[in-house]
């Protein structure tokens, strides 16, 4: 029964459209790139036969071998990428380490992150982490030897290190999502730098608040660049820290709305990326801290509320769990949707150049038959062959790759429709 449930819950997650949409495309290309090498071999053939093909088609044909190659290579690398930002010590890596039900980032008080830092899931038992520009694995044992590793390091701010975690240890990896934690953006004066080097592809932005203190104009001003530089940008605002409020009961709810309508503001009449109702579902007061100490005691078997901070904490900690939710459907469908209406599209180009390709050289083997016709040689039965064998192959081609490229468009509007 437990086996069962487990099983519904990985199924009914948002994160598995993606997951099932990435698998799909995968194995449609694996068909394309076996059939085109297949083609490859059959054209190679008709050039060192019969020179119907001449040596630039025969190239060109083989090219498409790469392409397909390359779009596969690409596919295999493609996940749902989130990206944190926010002043110093609002709870940042505190927020990634709750989601992961576990403490992976460093997290204190002060300035702690001091680049960007990148946890992905990795195959196997041990954790590893890899600077940039290197392709040594270094071993992690424990936070502190991580956060030790991350001072020692000389490393630039907008620099960044991978932390690979093990994928079997938390669901989000093992779905595919990537976490990229940043230093604060008040302490950086490279904040353009940042935004090319690390969020161009990000499908979910999260902007971590004190919920103590309010938006800070950098702040702000971060997301403005954002939202100009990629077209309507996914953002949640998550208001951390909000077990604070607790000791405030008086001004909880003043604060909590004040606090609320500034921040849709910001979304709908500051970025202009969400209307008013998008919005509203896109803001949260939540407490990181409280959250990871709850789940750190359901991992031991305890109940989470051994973890709680102050009171209200059942409250926070239901609050926490709809961000995840949302977060999870947002960046299922902003991925599949950007990631792979691209592929397939790609796809569909792709197989339109080889099909208008083995047009052509089909007339070809036309025309050239019908010279050689009256030589009634051995060559022109085998031009015949070749012939038939030519006109069964483009047809297949067109069909097959035809019919790949749909299912695959038919699969990822079916998987988006079937989430909205
Ligand atoms: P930098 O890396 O320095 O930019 O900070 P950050 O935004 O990553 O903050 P971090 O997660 O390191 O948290 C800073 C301090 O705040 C840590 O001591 C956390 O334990 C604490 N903290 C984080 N979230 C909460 C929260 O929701 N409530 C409370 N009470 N403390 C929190
Ligand atoms: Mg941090």
């Amino acid at each position: 029964v437990e086996n069962r449930t487990m099983q519904n819950a990985i199924d009914k997650s948002p994160l598995q459209v993606f997951v099932r949409a990435k698998k799909k495309i995968n194995d449609i290309y694996g068909e394309i790139e076996e059939y085109v090498v297949e083609t490859t071999q059959f054209i190679n053939a008709l050039h060192a036969e019969a020179e119907i093909v001449d040596k630039a088609e025969r190239e060109l044909f083989e090219s498409y071998v790469n392409k397909v190659a390359a779009i596969r290579e690409v596919l295999t690398r493609d996940h749902m990428k989130v990206a944190f930002f926010g002043r110093t010590s609002n709870g940042k890596s505190s927020v990634i380490n709750a989601m992961l039900r576990e403490k992976i980032l460093p997290s204190g008080i002060g300035h702690t992150t001091n680049c960007f830092c990148q946890v992905e899931g990795c195959d196997g038992q041990e954790a590893y982490l890899m600077t940039e520009g290197s392709n040594e694995k270094l071993n992690v044992v424990n936070i502190k030897q991580l956060a030790n590793a991350l001072c020692q390091e000389k490393l630039s701010e907008s620099s960044l290190v991978r932390i690979f975690w093990p994928r079997e240890r938390c669901s989000l990896l093992r779905d595919d999502v990537v976490f990229v934690d940043s230093p604060g953006v008040d302490v950086s004066a490279n904040l353009d730098d940042w935004i090319d080097n690390h969020c161009i592809n990000a499908d979910v932005f999260v902007l971590v608040l004190n919920a103590e203190s309010t938006m800070t104009r950098a702040e702000k001003q971060f997301f403005h660049t954002v939202s100009q530089k990629l077209s309507k940008p996914n953002i949640f605002v998550l208001n951390n820290r909000w077990d604070a409020s607790a000791n405030e009961p008086e001004f909880q709810d003043s604060v909590k709305s004040q606090h609320t309508e500034r921040c849709i503001d910001f979304l709908t009449k500051e970025l202009k990326v969400s209307n008013e109702k998008e919005a509203a579902e896109r803001v949260f007061f939540v407490s990181a801290r409280e959250t990871l100490q709850a789940r750190l005691e359901e991992a031991k078997g305890n109940p989470p509320h051994l973890g709680a901070i102050a009171e209200g904490f059942q409250v926070r900690y239901f609050e926490f769990q709809d961000f995840e939710r949302k977060f999870e459907e947002c960046i299922s469908q902003s991925a599949v949707k950007t990631k792979f209406e691209q592929h397939s599209s790609r796809g569909k180009s792709l197989s339109g150049d080889m099909c208008s390709m083995l047009d052509n050289i089909h007339e070809r083997t036309t025309i050239f038959r019908n010279l050689k016709l009256d030589q009634k040689t051995l060559l022109t039965e085998r031009i015949q062959g070749t012939e038939t064998q030519m006109m069964q192959v483009t047809r297949d081609m067109k069909l097959k790759i035809h019919n790949m490229v749909e299912e695959v468009e038919q699969k990822v509007s079916k998987a988006l429709n079937e989430e909205i």
